[in-house]
């Protein structure tokens, strides 16, 4: 092999090394540039004779030729398999499904909860919203269940070190009827000297606290009042109103309801509420799921009404059981456990 094929050959090899661009047009300046070798050749041809220069400088050329295709044809090479891998690296199968955002849903309970507050607006009752610390006075006091009295025990509360700005002790609610005696109150004083008052009819749901926990009870659960007064409202509203509202929750007509004589101090009679259902696995078995009565006097009394004149029922559910049934949850911790399996279900 002559000096010549030889070069051509060591430019090729070195052009087939170089990986990039860069490292490319450094290795073609090793040859063609100013002081590369092809250059030299050329530079060493002063010496020559007239004739051998023809000769030399044709092969030279020829030289150069061959080492400039190897070069196009490496640059080529290198810009084919850079436009290949930038493909490869944007490759986007259209095929695949799109991917989600991780949509969230209603907590179960808030899904009771508002279907609660819908079947009940369709009712004509206000929604009423309110403290989760809440005073001793309404929480106990003002629904006719005085301190230091046993039955406060049927709602034991988790006690706050704390007293409101009126000095009165604070507790955590273990029910929403305080609310009762907050609306009526602003209700009744909204409403003073209007004849007759238009009457109350609200629901109360929220947070509410007791010192229990086990499958059933949770020290933090829910509760939805209800409370509905006027001048001629009786149990027989409060059945009916239960019974719809039962029926329309559960979306059966087949549905039983059971008014169970019971105790309560702001309701004088008092009732608890069975349901019972006509199929399904809890088809015959009587559930309780709510306390009930008739407002004590003393109670409408606090609300800044004459209980000569004022009566009316009231009601306490618990949305937490609710959505036991209707979904068919057995273990009542799973609502507040946020395992997000559990609830996902729920979406
Ligand atoms: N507040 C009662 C409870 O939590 C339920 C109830 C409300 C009962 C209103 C009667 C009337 O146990």
């Amino acid at each position: 092999m002559n000096d010549l094929e030889e070069l051509v050959q060591a430019a090729s090899a070195d052009f087939a090394a170089a990986l990039t661009p860069a490292q490319l047009e450094d290795a073609k300046a090793r040859y063609t540039g100013k002081s590369g070798r092809v250059t030299e050749l050329l530079k060493g041809m002063a010496a020559l004779t007239p004739e051998e220069k023809k000769t030399r400088g044709a092969a030279i050329n020829e030289t150069k030729r061959r080492i400039e295709a190897a070069l196009t044809e490496r640059r080529e090479a290198l810009a084919a398999a850079q436009l290949e891998a930038q493909l490869r690296a944007e490759a986007l199968d259209v095929t695949l499904p799109g991917r989600q955002r991780g949509v969230g849903g209603l907590h179960p309970v808030s899904r009771t909860m508002e279907r609660i507050e819908q079947i009940f607006a369709s009712m004509g009752f206000d929604v009423a919203d309110g403290p989760e610390i809440e005073t001793d006075w309404y929480s106990f006091t003002a629904l006719n269940n005085p301190e230091n009295h046993p039955a406060r025990s049927m709602q034991d509360t988790f006690y706050v070190d704390l007293n409101d700005e009126a000095g009165r002790p604070l507790c955590l609610r273990p029910h929403t009827s305080p609310m009762q005696v907050r609306y009526s109150r602003v209700h009744a004083q909204r409403h003073a000297g209007l004849e007759p008052m238009p009457e109350i009819r609200v629901i109360a749901p929220g947070r509410t606290y007791r010192v229990d926990s086990d499958a059933t009870h949770s020290p933090m659960f829910h509760q939805c009042e209800g409370l509905w007064i006027g001048e001629n409202v009786s149990f027989k509203d409060l059945k009916a109103v239960f019974t719809d509202f039962f029926r329309t929750f559960f979306e059966t007509d087949d549905l039983q309801l059971r008014f169970r004589p019971s105790f309560f101090p702001f309701t004088e009679p008092s009732a608890e509420v069975d349901i019972a259902f006509a199929d399904g696995p809890l088809k015959g078995r009587w559930l309780e799921v709510a306390g009930s009565g008739q407002v004590h006097p003393n109670v409408v009394r606090n609300f800044g009404l004459d209980p000569e004149r004022y009566i009316g029922f009231a009601f306490g559910m618990g949305p937490d059981r609710l959505t036991m049934l209707r979904y068919g949850v057995n273990d009542l911790r799973l609502f507040f456990d946020g395992d997000l399996r559990f609830l996902g279900q729920f979406k």
